[in-house]
Parts: structure tokens; C-alpha cells; sequence
């Protein structure tokens, strides 16, 4: 018997989401779900119909992380977890790598000198801060700064997945190749990476250069333009006139 095509995706979320969460085995119990309509009560309890408040969504993931001492890095010395700002409903979502020292101080990410950098990335878009959603690969800060390890990730990633489904944004922006090369699982150099579209689990995903490589390279800040231009082409958003002349 066909499925009906609002449940069939409302079933195929709800499988992603606990393959985020590292479950892949489910069970089969004798039931009606796939015989009769309508579809039987505690199915329907379980998938919304609606698309959950942003907002809301993102408190309750906030409240599931708690005081997370999920991997190594609750005991490495992070201050506290770095969740993610900006607008729930946002178009444009950036994602980052992980906490630095301020973002570890204030709670926020992109903060410090690289977030001052990124803050006027936006600015020269025609937004402002509070109209994207910023986040990061992971929550917290990895000691001395450091790349942030391959389980530190897998443990964290699924929460910034359940961000990036509570804000649906048109587009996504991976700052910087580690980033890019953990959203997309992929391990190429930042030369294959931008410039392109790639299909991030249904939303559309572009590559640019970190802030932090932008303060080290002011040069590449004229390339990292040319993908912020790309990004704001697709979200229709047209030049400030005065970067426009
Ligand atoms: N670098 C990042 O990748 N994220 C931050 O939040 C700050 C610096």
C-alpha cells in the first residue's frame, strides 16, 4: 500500500535524526502503521505534523546537552558549552570550527578577533549578526586551541544537526576546511571546496575561508567575497549601495 508522501518524510527526519544519534537498528512491531487510514493514534503523537517552533526546538537541544560531559573535553579544561546565537528562523546559518578562548569566556561563538572579522562578513552581505544563526562544529573549547579530534566530533556533531534542523536556513556557510571537511566527510583542499555548491542533507552548503586564516592572510579576504557574493546571490540579497559602487 503507497505511504502517504507527509508521512513518509515525516518518517524518513525522524530515522535521520536517530542515525545522528548513532542509532541505525530498528525493530518492527506488529502493528496497523501501514494497513489503515488515518494513520494510528501513537504514530500521529509521534510525528508533527507542523514545523516545530525554531525557538522552542532550539531550547530543547540546548536542555538535552546540559552540563555535557558526553567526551574528553568536559575534563580539558572548557569553561562552559558554547551552544550557538543569531535568529531561529534564519536563512543563512555559519558554522564553524570550535570555541576559542573568548567564545570559551562569553558562551558565545565567534566572538573574539575572528568573530569580530566574521561580524563584518555579515555586515558586508547587507545583515547583521542577529539575523544569521552561528554555531560551531563543536561546543567546546579544545585545549590550547587545538583541531578538534575525530570522536570529540562524531559526540557532537549530532546536536548541531538538530540546530540545523530547527532552523531549516536556506544556506549554510562552512568556514574553514575543517568545518567543510567534517559537514561533508569529504577530504579535499579548500581549492576543491569553494567556488561550488555542494547538497548538505537537502540544503544547499557553501565553503569559505575561516576568519582566523582571513586575519592571518588579509589577501584571501577578496576570494572569501567572491563565496560570500555566490551565497547572497542565492538568498537574493542584493549589495549595500555603498559596496555595490
Ligand atoms: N573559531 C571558530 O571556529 N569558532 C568560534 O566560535 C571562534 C573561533
Amino acid at each position: 500500500m503507497p505511504i502517504n508522501p507527509e508521512l513518509k518524510r515525516a518518517l524518513h527526519n525522524r530515522v535521520r535524526f536517530y542515525n545522528d544519534l548513532g542509532i541505525y537498528d530498528f525493530y518492527a512491531q506488529p502493528t496497523t502503521i501501514w494497513k489503515e487510514t488515518p494513520m494510528p493514534v501513537e504514530l500521529a503523537v509521534a510525528m508533527p505534523t507542523s514545523k516545530p517552533n525554531p525557538a522552542e526546538a532550539l531550547r530543547l537541544i540546548r536542555e538535552d546537552i546540559g552540563d555535557c560531559t558526553r567526551c574528553k573535553l568536559h575534563l580539558q579544561g572548557r569553561k562552559q558549552i558554547v551552544f550557538g546565537v543569531g535568529n531561529p528562523n534564519a536563512d543563512l546559518m555559519f558554522i564553524g570550527e570550535a570555541p576559542g578562548a573568548d567564545e570559551d569566556i562569553k558562551g558565545e561563538p565567534f566572538v573574539g578577533r575572528a568573530g569580530q572579522l566574521l561580524t563584518n562578513m555579515i555586515k558586508a552581505m547587507g545583515l547583521q549578526r542577529e539575523d544569521v544563526y552561528i554555531a560551531n562544529i563543536i561546543k567546546c573549547r579544545p585545549p590550547g586551541n587545538r583541531t578538534p579530534e575525530r570522536d570529540e566530533c562524531d559526540t557532537c556533531s549530532p546536536f548541531l544537526m538538530r540546530q540545523i534542523d530547527a532552523v531549516r536556513p536556506k544556506v549554510i556557510v562552512a568556514l574553514g576546511a575543517i568545518a567543510a571537511k567534517t559537514l561533508l566527510a569529504v577530504n579535499a583542499p579548500m581549492s576543491e571546496l569553494r567556488g561550488r555548491w555542494f547538497d548538505f542533507r537537502g540544503t544547499k552548503l557553501a565553503v569559505t575561508y575561516h576568519p582566523a586564516f582571513l586575519l592571518r592572510d588579509p589577501r584571501q579576504k577578496k576570494e572569501t567575497w567572491k563565496d560570500l557574493q555566490m551565497v547572497m546571490k542565492d538568498l537574493g540579497l542584493t549589495l549595500p549601495a555603498k559596496a555595490a559602487e
